[in-house]
């Protein structure tokens, strides 16, 4: 693997990004975000993204020329995210793999999350230690999974209805926040004076599932009562929501690791760049003398890079991941 380099692409959701590797290292990763195209909407516009990730994706590689005739694969997300964007991703991947007749690799988007979480630096490194249990929270997942091994998954719960992230955006949606709304109310929520629970955590009995429409629902028949929103009230609302949100989160993790025994939990995925989460995680786990692990902040959210240290532990594998079909709603 010493001489190995991968290129990968990433275009599931509303950014587009394209990574080289060479050996251990991420030599470049270059991220294009599209906030700017969607917050007028406060919220991504599938078709609006798949034309911003078309014409960006070219422009993009153009960028690595100088790599691109030493890459020995391409890799990129087939999977979950949408329909449009990933078809622009694959169309792109499958030119460059043969024009450069070099192997192509479909990846789950999810597990390249996963993968962010052995980036050190710009460096692959052999992190994990398994069993260990994964919590993926993005902005269309929220999921915990068993991991027995590099590849080998068991998916323990899933969001029944809307995703963490989305709950984030949509809360702050209905506060007239601006988008991407996790972030903005995680700003808000450190202003708070006083810990205070508004709204309580949802939890789906005897299961490992989540859900967080109804904590939305809360939020907004909470706002919808009140006859003026100060700015204080926004404040408050936006850290109680987030205690309900992450506490829910930590609730299952909590119950996973109690049966499961891991080693590690490595919480990914755009929500894991919360601080809050860290700080009840950390507080949560101290003293259970298992490891919490996460992305560094740049690859909490989408970026290629992950989806490049994905490829290279499964051709480590000599797995050749080559089905490059897109599946929106891809699984483990
Ligand atoms: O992983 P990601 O980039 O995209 C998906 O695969 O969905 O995650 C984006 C999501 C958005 O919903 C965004 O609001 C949320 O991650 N997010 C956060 C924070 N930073 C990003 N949520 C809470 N706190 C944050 N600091
Ligand atoms: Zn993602």
């Amino acid at each position: 693997m010493k001489n190995v380099s991968i290129l990968a692409l990433e275009t599931t959701c509303d950014e587009t990004s394209i990574a080289i590797t060479k050996g251990k290292k991420i030599i470049s990763n270059l991220v294009y975000s599209q906030i700017k195209f969607h917050e007028k909407y406060k919220g991504v516009v599938p078709e609006i993204a798949s034309r911003a990730h078309s014409e960006k994706i070219y422009e993009l590689i153009k960028k690595e020329k100088k790599h691109i005739k030493n890459v020995n694969a391409i890799a990129f997300s087939r999977g979950p995210g949408l329909k449009g964007s990933l078809l622009i991703g694959r169309v792109a991947a499958e030119t460059l793999s043969k024009f450069l007749e070099i192997p192509l690799m479909g990846i789950n988007h999810l597990e390249g999350h996963l993968s962010a979480c052995e980036l050190i630096g710009k460096n692959i490194e052999k992190i994990f230690k398994f069993p260990l249990i994964a919590l993926i929270v993005s902005g269309g997942h929220s999921e915990l999974w068993l991991v027995k091994n590099y590849g080998i998954y068991k998916k323990l719960g899933s969001t029944r209805d809307d995703a963490a992230g989305e709950a984030f955006d949509k809360v702050a949606k209905l506060l007239g926040l601006p988008y991407p709304g996790g972030p903005m109310v995680e700003i808000m929520a450190k202003k708070a004076k006083k810990d205070s629970s508004i709204f309580t955590v949802p939890d789906v009995k005897n299961s490992l599932d989540f859900s967080f429409s109804g904590l939305k629902t809360q939020v907004a028949y909470y706002i919808r009562d009140k006859k003026k929103l100060t700015y204080k009230d926004k404040i408050e609302i936006c850290a109680s929501f987030q205690k309900a949100c992450v506490n829910s989160l930590l609730k299952k993790t909590i119950i996973a690791a109690d049966k499961y025994k891991p080693r590690q939990i490595a919480i990914c995925g755009g929500v894991s760049a919360n601080g809050f989460l860290r700080r009840a995680f950390a507080d949560a786990f101290s003293k259970k003398r298992i490891d919490l692990l996460y992305p560094q902040k740049e690859y909490c959210t989408d970026n290629a890079a992950m989806v490049a240290v994905c490829a290279y532990r499964k051709l480590e594998q000599n797995k050749l991941e080559n089905n490059i079909e897109i599946d929106s709603n891809l699984e483990i």
